[in-house]
C-alpha cells in the first residue's frame, strides 16, 4: 500500500512556513539592498557624450562632465561605490601601456570629476594596463610573453597616481604576481596609507568579459588569450591559494570575477578567509540576461534580483553590477 505523505514526511511540511508573503520575509536568510552594490562605469574623453555599448543594453560611456551627472544620481539612489574603467583612444594606445601613468589621462579626470562632484560615493579604480596596451593585454608584451615584474612596477606607479588624483580604492584587476605588496608599498611610501587595495584575487580566463572588450576598446586589438596569467576555470585550490596570497601581501578586501559561475569560490573564499568578499558580475553576464529578457525568454527584472540575491546567499558582502542602478530603483520602490 502506498505510504501517505505525512508517513513519508514524518509529518514535516516545509510548504507551512512558504505560504503567505508575510512567513516568507519572516524567514528570509539574506537580503539585498543599495548598500550591496558597486557600478562598474565606462568613462571616455570629451564633453558632454555618452556612448551606448551595443553589446550591453542600457550601459553607455560617459564623459567626465555626465560620468559625474550619473554618479550624483547613483549616490542618491543609496550605491555606496562606483568603479570606473577607461575608453582610451587608440592613438593614445602603445607596447608598455605608457598612457597609464599620465597623470591627466582620463581615468584620472574622471576621478576629480567625481570627487568634485560627488564627494560621498567611494571611487574605485582598476589598475590594469589593458586599456591601454596597443595588444590589449593586462602586462608589457614582449617575444609573445606578458613581462610579469616590470608590469608590476608600471602598475604600482599608476596605483599612486589614480590615489593623487583622489581614487579611494585600487582595484588591480591584472593577476600579475606580487602585485599587490608592490602596490601597497607604493602607496604607503607615498603617504598613501588610507588607501584601500580591492584585489582581483581570483580572476578566471572567462569568455564572460566579451561585452566589456568592445566597451573599452580592446576587441579588435587582443591577440591570443590571456590564460597565462589569469586563473584556468577549472580550479578552485588554486583560487584559494591565490586569494591568501594576495592577503597576505595586504589586499583589503577580495573580489571573484566572473561572479555566478563562480559562487563556490566565493563561499569557499568567504569560509575561509572572513574577509570583504565581492563579486564582479561582468559584462557577459549583464548582457546574457538583457538579451533573454530582449527575447522575451526570461523576466528580466526576477532574473536580475534573483542573480543578485544569489551573491549574498554565497557570502558577498557586495557586487560589481552593470545592474546597480536599475536594482537600486527597484530596491528603493
Ligand atoms: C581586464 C579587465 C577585464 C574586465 C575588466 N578589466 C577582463 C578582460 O578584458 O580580460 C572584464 C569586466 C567585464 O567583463 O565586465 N583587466
Amino acid at each position: 500500500m502506498a505510504r501517505s505523505v505525512d508517513e513519508i514526511t514524518g509529518g514535516h511540511r516545509f510548504r507551512r512556513l512558504r505560504k503567505s508573503d508575510w512567513v516568507r520575509r519572516l524567514v528570509r536568510e539574506n537580503t539585498l539592498t543599495p548598500d550591496d552594490l558597486i557600478w562598474p562605469v565606462f568613462v571616455v574623453a570629451g564633453k558632454n557624450i555618452e556612448e551606448p555599448v551595443a553589446a550591453m543594453p542600457g550601459v553607455s560611456r560617459y564623459s567626465p562632465d555626465r560620468l559625474a551627472k550619473q554618479a550624483k544620481r547613483a549616490a542618491s539612489l543609496g550605491i555606496p561605490a562606483i568603479a570606473t574603467f577607461a575608453y582610451i583612444s587608440p592613438e593614445l594606445k602603445d607596447e608598455t601601456g605608457s598612457h597609464v601613468l599620465h597623470p591627466d589621462n582620463i581615468v584620472n579626470q574622471a576621478t576629480r570629476a567625481l570627487k568634485d562632484a560627488v564627494p560621498d560615493i567611494g571611487i574605485i579604480t582598476d589598475v590594469a594596463l589593458d586599456p591601454f596596451t596597443s595588444h590589449g593585454h593586462d602586462g608589457v608584451l614582449r617575444n609573445g610573453i606578458i613581462v610579469n615584474d616590470e608590469t608590476v612596477d608600471i602598475l604600482a606607479e599608476a596605483a599612486v597616481i589614480q590615489a593623487e588624483a583622489g581614487a579611494d580604492v585600487i582595484a588591480p584587476s591584472d593577476m600579475m604576481d606580487g602585485r599587490i605588496g608592490a602596490i601597497r608599498d607604493a602607496l604607503d611610501a607615498s603617504g598613501l596609507n588610507d588607501i584601500a587595495i580591492m584585489s582581483y584575487a581570483t580572476k578566471f580566463a572567462s569568455a564572460f568579459y566579451g561585452p566589456y572588450r568592445e566597451a573599452v576598446g580592446t576587441l579588435d586589438l587582443l591577440k591570443g588569450d590571456k590564460k597565462t596569467y589569469y586563473i584556468d576555470p577549472a580550479n578552485a585550490d588554486e583560487a584559494v591559494r591565490e586569494a591568501e596570497q594576495d592577503i597576505t601581501e595586504g589586499a583589503d578586501m577580495i573580489m571573484v570575477k566572473p561572479g555566478m559561475p563562480y559562487l563556490d569560490i566565493v563561499r569557499l573564499l568567504k569560509d575561509t578567509f572572513a574577509m570583504p568578499t565581492y563579486a564582479y558580475q561582468v559584462s557577459g553576464e549583464y548582457s546574457m540576461i538583457k538579451a533573454a529578457s530582449a527575447n522575451g525568454w526570461i523576466d528580466g527584472e526576477r532574473a536580475m534580483m534573483e542573480s543578485l540575491i544569489a551573491f549574498k546567499r554565497a557570502g558577498c558582502d557586495g557586487v560589481l553590477t552593470y545592474f546597480a542602478p536599475e536594482a537600486a530603483e527597484l530596491l528603493n520602490g
